[in-house]
């Protein structure tokens, strides 16, 4: 933990903002990057530029990025994302409501040939493969409204799902763009008010949404921070529907109060939907400054009884969970996550990976106060099996205060990794990143 209590954890040490962009090449490598990885890692995260924030999530977003090309470590660099936020004096929550006032500060994924920045309450930014800001992105003048942080590519059509939600009505609309990127249908999806809802999931034939008790607290929107309120009277439910459906077509679910902010994977299993993600509960008791602890969770919704189950599948506590890029919305037996901080600031400790056909897991924790991030499943070429590939993730060590972007077998997380690149800066701790590899 800090020591000064007048700095939040998200201005201090390893969250502390940048102030530089900096551009790196002959980067140093310990041991050997695959020469099957071409592309770019990128990450994004807050880096308020005023040096002052009020929320962890609301911060100008800066992502990381490092490129390689057979074998080597072409470039680190970490640029803003240029939205008209940055020129203004100060941010303040009538400002960031325009839609090009974005913090752009979540993720950062590749589709269609687009590189996008994303920011749940904002329409995507379009960057390049250089990290410059092209601008606010529209898919042809066809999205008017904001994009989730967490769109779902499916990797047998190709195709981008998402959903906005809205703090004012309709307060979730979905949206399907097709492999080449056209936004081919958005829907209206009927929910009783304005909840934050930060991930769903796809299967093969369906989108899952997930209507939870975190509620806008509409009359103090203009408070400083995020202004929600857990209120399990709300209920809590998951909505499946077909890929290409509507509002009507949706079958809910009824399930035990909670909330979720990222989801692992979900597939069809009979006439289950089975969806794993790490959960929270218990907001009543310790409230919304001290978040509970988010452990893995399996629902299965049974579309035919209509019936759902559901279990814990672990008491860790982890986030940031991923599953091979290749399998989802299909049906997985690996899943990684991060293993945070349980206590103080929510720094990263590690990386498991879950072998849920045997409940078991194998872990890799940093060593010598090092830090991680989230970790990137890339799958190898041609690969023998579904965690045939590579975990990436940028590790900061306080020790040199640089950071790295550390590769590992996912085979064998628990040994050291196969690469580290090391960066000539520190990353500060952020939120999501994709590989975006070469087009083919
Ligand atoms: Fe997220």
């Amino acid at each position: 933990m800090n020591q000064d209590n007048q700095t939040p954890f998200w201005m201090a040490e390893s969250f502390a903002p940048v102030v530089e962009e900096t551009t790196a090449t002959d980067l140093h490598v310990t041991g050997s990057i695959p020469t099957e990885l071409n592309g770019r890692y990128f990450r994004n995260g807050a880096n308020p530029k005023a040096h002052a924030s009020p929320d962890w999530f609301l911060g100008e977003g800066m992502i990381h990025g490092v490129e390689i090309k057979n074998g080597e470590a072409t470039w680190y660099r970490n640029r803003y994302v240029k939205t008209p936020l940055l020129e203004l004096e100060a941010i303040t929550r009538e400002s960031t409501a325009a839609p090009e006032n974005s913090f752009a500060n979540t993720h950062i994924i590749g589709h269609a040939g687009k590189v996008l920045a994303l920011q749940e309450l904002h329409p995507p930014f379009e960057m390049t493969n250089e990290l410059e800001t092209v601008g606010m992105y529209s898919f042809d003048g066809k999205l008017e409204r904001n994009m989730t942080a967490h769109p779902k590519i499916c990797p047998e059509t190709g195709e981008m799902l998402f959903f906005g939600y809205g703090i004012m009505p309709p307060f979730m609309t979905y949206h399907r763009v097709s492999a080449t990127g056209e936004l081919v249908q958005s829907e209206v999806i009927d929910v009783k008010a304005a909840t934050m809802v930060h991930d769903f999931v796809i299967t093969r034939n369906y989108v899952i949404f997930m209507d939870l008790p975190m509620l806008w607290d509409i009359p103090n929107l203009s408070k400083p921070g995020v202004p929600v309120k857990f209120d399990e009277s709300y209920g809590a439910r998951m909505g499946v529907m077909p890929r290409d459906g509507s509002s009507k077509d949706i079958k809910w679910f009824e399930i035990d109060p909670c909330y979720v902010y990222h989801t692992m994977n979900g597939y069809e299993h009979g006439d289950d939907v089975v969806i794993h993600a790490p959960r929270l509960v218990g907001y009543e008791s310790v409230g919304m400054d001290a978040p509970p602890i988010p452990m893995l969770h399996e629902w299965k919704l049974n579309l035919k009884t209509g019936v759902k189950s559901e279990r814990q599948l672990d008491d860790l506590g982890v986030d940031f969970p991923t599953v091979a890029e290749t399998y989802v919305g299909l049906p997985h037996r690996y899943g990684y996550a991060a293993e945070f901080n349980a206590k103080g600031s929510p720094t990263i400790l590690g990386f498991h990976k879950y072998d849920l056909n045997t409940g078991s897991k194998t872990s890799h924790m940093l060593k010598d106060g090092r830090i991680g991030a989230e970790p990137t499943f890339v799958a190898a070429k041609d690969a023998s099996s579904e965690d045939d590939g590579y975990l990436m993730s940028f590790v900061y060590d306080p020790a040199e205060d640089k950071s790295e972007l550390v590769i590992f077998n996912t085979n064998q997380i628990e040994q050291e990794p196969i690469a580290r690149i090391h960066l000539p800066v520190r990353v500060p701790a952020g939120f999501h990143g994709s590989w975006i590899p070469d087009a083919a």
